[in-house]
């Protein structure tokens, strides 16, 4: 049993480079369940409904999220319709006026999954409350044995790393998201943990983290805010995480990472 994990995708051209990639890694690796961090899906962020549905039509069964999960107020609609809320897990500890559920528990091909979202506490603008503690208390509920899966959204990598080892043996994996660079250290931990420090994003290729670079360089280099976005299109990266399970375990046998670089075209 395999499953496939994708932490952010930005944008459209995002999107569009995940539709081109998804089909073939699903006939390849054949994943029951696949998830995707969402926090930058819809022109890099936030999310709408139109962006979620073609990502559920794509076959992401789970998607996580992050800070910039609220850019948008579009998010209101996502989680006013069932259909898409359904498959949305928001950060455990992201707690007070925010929509959604921090755990989601489902059942698939006779397997049964738990997915879990937190937010690092190092460099946010906002103070989230301890990551631990609000895994500690969605562990108490999960279900035991099924196959809980966590998406850390975090700055730093000591953090992540932290995390990844306060949860070892305890969850079946731990991967992070939000910094949009895959790390090569993919590995199953001492307790038995499958554990990358962040998957990397599926989005723009030459740019800044996904962001259009010039852009960036504006308000980096001379100070002046302009509207931080993707391009629509070019050259991108699709970063993944593939689990392997042997039959009936909780716990994975290996952990593979997955990249592909293409084109994706204008409009
Ligand atoms: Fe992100
Ligand atoms: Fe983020």
């Amino acid at each position: 049993m395999t499953i496939l994990v994708f932490a952010d995708i930005v944008g459209r051209i995002g999107r569009e480079a995940l539709a081109q990639i998804l089909p073939k890694w699903k006939t390849e690796f054949t994943p029951t369940l696949t998830l995707a961090n969402i926090e930058n899906l819809a022109h890099g962020g936030g999310i709408t409904p139109h962006t979620v549905a073609k990502l559920i039509e794509l076959g992401v069964d789970v998607m996580t999220g992050g800070n910039h999960m609220w850019d948008n107020p579009a998010y209101m609609e996502v989680f006013a319709n069932k259909d898409l809320a359904g498959h949305i897990v928001r950060p455990l500890n992201d707690v007070g006026v925010k929509p959604g559920v921090g755990a989601l528990e489902l059942e698939k091909d006779g397997r049964r999954f738990t997915i879990l979202n937190v937010m690092g506490q190092t460099f946010f603008k906002n103070a989230y409350p301890s990551p631990f503690d609000a895994l500690d208390q969605a562990l108490t509920k999960a279900d035991p044995d099924s196959i809980i899966l966590l998406d850390v959204h975090a700055e730093t990598t000591s953090e992540k790393a932290l995390i990844s080892r306060y949860a070892d043996g305890r969850v079946s994996a731990v991967w992070g998201s939000h910094t949009h660079v895959p790390t090569a250290d993919e590995r199953i931990l001492p307790g038995g943990t499958a554990f990358m420090t962040d998957v990397g994003l599926t989005g723009a290729h030459n740019e800044s983290i996904g962001i259009e670079y010039e852009k960036a360089l504006t308000l980096v280099k001379d100070g002046v805010k302009t509207h931080l976005a993707p391009p629509y299109s070019g050259p991108a990266e699709v970063n993944a995480a593939l689990l392997f399970f042997k039959s009936g375990n909780r716990l994975p046998a290996s952990i593979k990472r997955l990249r592909e670089i293409v084109t994706v075209l204008p409009n």
